[in-house]
C-alpha cells in the first residue's frame, strides 16, 4: 500500500507540468492581446462576436475595438432584428449607398443557426443599428472602434430618440451571411476547464497530504 504522502507527490509531478502547460505561453497570440473572451484566433486575424438581440434590444458587446483584417460575426436572437451601418451624425439611417446591411433575420427561439460576418477594413469606426420599428431609437446601437474622443454611443442613443423612423438598404450587402461558426476558442476554453480541474485536484490531493 503507497503512502498517502507518496501518492500525493506522485500525482502532483504527474499533474503539475500539465498545469504549467494550461498557463503558460499561450498557442493564440492574436487572441491573447484582445480584452473580448468571445475572440478567437485563426491564424494572424481573429473573429470577434456580437450578439443582436440576446435578452432585449441590445447589441452585446456594444463597443468593440476590432483591429483591421480581424472579422465581426454578429449572431441574431428573437425576435427579427437587423444591423445596418449608419454615419454618427445621422443615426438610424443607413450611411450611404454602400451601407453594411445583415438583412432581417427572424429568430423564434434561441439563436438563430445564421450569421452575418463583417471585415474590418479600416480604422475608422462603425456606427451600427438596429433598423427593426423603432429599435433604434430605443438605444438598439453599437460602435466599432469608437473615436478616442468627442462622440460616443450614449451621444448616438440620444440622438436617435429623435430620429422619425429607421431605414436600412434594399437588400444584404458588405458582409457575408452563412452559419454560425464554430469558434476555435472553444479548444482553449475546454483547455482552461481543464486546467481549473487539474488545479482542484491538485489542492484536493495537498489538503490530504499536509
Ligand atoms: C422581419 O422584419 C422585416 C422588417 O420589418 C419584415 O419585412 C419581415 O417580414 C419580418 N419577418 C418576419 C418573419 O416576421
Amino acid at each position: 500500500m503507497l503512502s498517502p504522502t507518496i501518492l500525493a507527490t506522485t500525482l502532483l509531478a504527474l499533474l503539475l507540468p500539465f498545469t504549467n502547460a494550461q498557463y503558460g505561453a499561450p498557442d493564440t497570440p492574436s487572441s491573447s492581446t484582445s480584452p473580448f473572451p468571445t475572440s478567437a484566433s485563426s491564424g494572424s486575424s481573429s473573429t470577434h462576436t456580437i450578439e443582436v438581440g440576446n435578452g432585449g434590444l441590445t447589441f452585446s458587446p456594444d463597443t468593440l475595438n476590432v483591429p483591421v483584417g480581424d472579422t465581426i460575426e454578429f449572431r441574431f436572437y428573437p425576435m427579427n432584428h437587423s444591423v445596418v451601418q449608419s454615419t454618427f451624425d445621422s443615426p438610424c439611417v443607413p450611411s450611404g449607398d454602400s451601407a453594411l446591411f445583415s438583412g432581417f433575420f427572424p429568430v423564434q427561439s434561441g439563436m438563430a443557426g445564421t450569421s452575418w460576418t463583417i471585415k474590418v477594413t479600416d480604422t475608422k469606426a462603425i456606427w451600427l443599428y438596429c433598423s427593426q420599428g423603432s429599435h433604434c431609437q430605443m438605444g438598439m446601437a453599437a460602435v466599432i472602434n469608437p473615436p478616442s474622443s468627442g462622440k460616443t454611443l450614449s451621444a448616438y442613443k440620444q440622438a436617435a430618440v429623435n430620429i422619425g423612423a429607421s431605414a436600412n438598404p434594399a437588400s444584404p450587402q458588405g458582409g457575408v451571411i452563412g452559419p454560425v461558426k464554430t469558434q476555435s476558442s472553444d479548444a482553449s476554453t475546454r483547455n482552461e476547464a481543464m486546467g481549473k480541474y487539474v488545479l482542484v485536484m491538485a489542492m484536493v490531493v495537498a489538503m490530504f497530504t499536509l
